[in-house]
């Protein structure tokens, strides 16, 4: 344990994220639809239109983004299309307009398990672990896309979760709600992800979990894996934030830096609670 890539907080160690790909004039991928797009933030979703299958559109040129190292929060009011923009940037929506980039490459036709091979790990904001499987079978799952040898990855995220460690071989079910997305974040970096993105993190847990969770995704930040992150606790987030998007009915209604919104007197006001 006292070797962890996580022992201590600005680590700068990588290890648990891959080594970034080269940037322009990479070869696209055989059987790939992915496209060379070397300009721009490190993920992108692009002023993107769309909404569920033949549905209205929910999303109207709305654009998310992190850049390399940081850390970008959305928020914004129940059903203000946080997790269907999450989505859309995951794969999971028939974007009619907009663009998806990522380190590098436009991927905007790739299918969803095409992205994690990418480098995108994404941790949903329901139905994040598989409750009946043990903890350890859960992080095993999350490495089904590796064909080398994951246990120095486990070990890292039993270092960031020691509390996993313990419970390994208890049902995912039977954990608190703070402990449960501790194995959906750990499944996530399973991949080795090149980018991280959690739809609500801290959803229902206590504030002194909700502060624990964002002392490790801060960790993880700072070995080097940009997070995209959608939170309800928006000023706790944005204190937390590089950069700040606030959505509403589909469209960005603010974005700037983390500490410009919590200084915007109408984002106080409207979102913040004053
Ligand atoms: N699978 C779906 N099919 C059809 N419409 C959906 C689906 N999921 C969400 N919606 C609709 O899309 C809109 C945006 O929902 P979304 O879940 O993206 O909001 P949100 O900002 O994440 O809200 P919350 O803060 O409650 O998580 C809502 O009107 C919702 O009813
Ligand atoms: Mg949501």
């Amino acid at each position: 344990m006292s070797d962890s890539a996580y022992s201590g907080r600005g680590n700068k160690d990588r290890s648990i994220g891959r080594e970034p790909a080269a940037r322009s004039g990479d070869p696209v991928p055989a059987g790939g639809k992915a496209r060379p797009a070397p300009e721009g933030p490190f993920l992108i979703g692009e002023a993107m239109t769309g909404g569920y299958g033949r549905g209205a559109d929910i999303l109207h040129s709305c654009t998310i983004a992190v850049e390399r190292g940081e850390i970008a929060v959305i928020v914004g009011p129940n059903g203000a299309g946080k997790s269907t923009a999450m989505k859309a940037v995951f794969g999971m929506l028939n974007l009619r307009e907009g663009a998806v980039r990522l380190d590098g490459e436009e991927i905007t036709q790739l299918s969803p398990q095409d992205r994690v091979l990418k480098g995108m790990g994404f941790v949903p904001q329901t139905s994040n672990i598989f409750t009946s499987m043990t903890v350890e079978e859960n992080l095993e799952m999350g490495a089904f896309i590796r064909t080398d040898d994951f246990s120095d990855t486990m070990a890292q995220v039993y270092d960031l979760f020691p509390i996993l460690k313990e419970k390994r071989r208890q049902a995912a079910g039977e954990l608190s709600g703070g402990q449960r997305q501790q194995v959906a974040v750990g499944r996530a970096l399973m991949t080795k992800p090149k980018v991280l993105m959690l739809d609500e993190p801290t959803a229902g847990v206590s504030p002194i979990v909700m502060d624990e969770l964002f002392d490790r995704i801060i960790e993880v930040a700072r070995t080097g894996i940009p997070i995209l992150m959608v939170e309800q606790n928006a000023r706790q987030a944005l204190a937390i934030a590089d950069k700040g998007y606030v959505l509403v009915q589909g469209r960005n209604a603010h974005t700037g830096t983390g500490r410009e919104l919590l200084e915007d007197p109408e984002v106080r006001a409207s979102f913040l609670g004053g």
